[in-house]
């Protein structure tokens, strides 16, 4: 291992120690090492600002980053075991090439605001591609909604219960992801605070220009509490994962309901072949495992949120603990927008069997609309509820799913779609 930043004369180490330390922490490194590199690139510019290091060693300095980050991207630098972490191996990398001038680069800083920094900008991009990919899957649900309202079973308790369509249950979902991409969007809001300048958690005596850092980082604001910014950590990654679970939770609803209506008892719906596989022993198998692994992905999303929450359990001030809620922000993100990633297509191109859908309308399911029809005209409810329980099984009599869909469902009526303001949300949210 190259020499550890914090090594002093005297001072032994233990190799089994250091590896419970290091833990797979380095390797985790690798998901913010070319957020550190920025970062680190931001300081170091504030650094010349206050004169610590002169504008010649900022240039070396920021050309010195750049080519680690090439070398990074390229595979021509490996972040491995060699390095206690990340920010380890970007001091080492400076001081090889550098020397004094690398040896200048921690002036005011702590890996505790480096590490924070990073973690914040990891998990912008991350919030961005939420809020990206809710969005597409909000625009594919509308445009499905929009095109075509073909009549299927709505149901409660999963038993039949009154006619919907399919553009009933797109739109419920085009809803629910405009909620998640908008939630998205303001959860990136509360992260995208700048903790770099806060040092080890009590600030330096330094006029660090944290204006500066801020701005070069893009961030919208300055975290401004030093305690503050140490005590944010876990909480900022399990409000990004509350983010997260909110459409993961629908996905799994989605995935649910697919993998009912793919079964021969509903056959509503036919997947994409991509998304099937086959049976490794029984030929006539085509199986539904993309949706039910996406099903799936609200655990490790789960699981991450369950694992950073116990993990604060601290005292203010840093604490080595907070170091492995890494492992489950990397574990539940990439999880989650993976199956998120897939949906668009998937939803885009299912295909409904219109005739299955229609199989499945039987007339007691008209029996809601028979009786609301009946306290329009002036029967109480209450008795009109009885007499069409009493009748349900004639209650189709002279309907059919679309007059009972346009009752509900058209202009004035409360079941009215209003794709109109959905079209409207969704473009604001652009
Ligand atoms: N790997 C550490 C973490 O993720 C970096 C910060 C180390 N700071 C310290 N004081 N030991 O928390």
């Amino acid at each position: 291992m190259t020499d550890l930043l914090w090594q002093k004369s005297g001072v032994a180490t233990d190799a089994r120690i250091m590896r419970f330390l290091a833990g797979d922490d380095v390797v985790l490194d690798r998901e913010l090492f070319l957020y550190d590199i920025e970062a680190s690139a931001a300081h170091v510019g504030g650094l010349a600002n206050i004169g610590i290091v002169s504008e010649d060693e900022a240039r070396a300095i920021r050309r010195e980053l750049a080519s680690l980050a090439d070398d990074f991207r390229s595979g021509a630098f490996v972040l491995d075991e060699r390095f206690e972490d990340g920010h380890s191996a970007i001091e080492a990398r400076l001081t090889e090439r550098l020397g004094d001038s690398g040896r200048r680069v921690h002036t005011g800083r702590s890996r505790n605001d480096q590490v924070l920094v990073a973690s914040r900008l990891w998990l912008k991009a991350r919030l961005r591609e939420l809020a990206d990919v809710a969005r597409s899957v909000a625009e594919v649900c509308l445009a499905r909604a929009e095109v075509e309202a073909l009549p299927m079973p709505g149901y409660t308790h999963v038993q039949r219960a009154v006619v919907s369509s399919t553009a009933m249950w797109f739109a419920g979902f085009a809803e629910s992801f405009i909620d998640n991409a908008q939630r998205a969007d303001q959860t990136l809001a509360l992260v995208d605070a700048n903790p770099l300048g806060t040092a080890a958690g009590y600030g330096v005596n330094l006029p660090l220009d944290r204006d500066h850092t801020t701005r070069a980082l893009g961030f919208g604001r300055m975290q401004v509490s030093p305690i503050y910014a140490q005590l944010s950590r876990g909480k900022f990654e399990i409000a990004a994962l509350d983010a997260l679970g909110a459409a993961v939770l629908d996905l799994r609803r989605i995935a649910w309901d697919l993998s009912l209506f793919t079964t021969a008892e509903f056959g509503f719906v036919t997947l994409p072949a991509e998304f099937t596989t086959g049976s490794s022993i029984m030929p006539n198998k085509r199986n539904p495992d993309v949706v039910e692994l996406m099903r799936a992905s609200y655990a490790p999303v789960a699981a991450a949120r369950t694992e950073i929450e116990q993990l604060l359990s601290l005292p203010s001030g840093y604490q080595r603990d907070l170091q492995l809620s890494k492992g489950s922000i990397f574990h539940g993100f990439r999880h989650g927008l993976d199956a998120l990633a897939l949906l668009p297509d998937l939803l885009a191109r299912l295909q409904w069997n219109e005739t299955a859908m229609r199989a499945a309308i039987e007339p007691s399911m008209y029996a809601t609309d028979v009786a609301i029809e009946a306290a329009v005209a002036g029967v109480p409810f209450r008795d009109a509820y009885r007499a069409a329980a009493d009748s349900a099984s004639e209650a189709g009599q002279g309907r059919t799913p679309e007059t009972s869909l346009a009752a509900r469902t058209s202009p004035g009526a409360a079941g009215d779609l209003r794709l109109d303001v959905l079209r409207e949300r969704l473009r604001a949210l652009d």
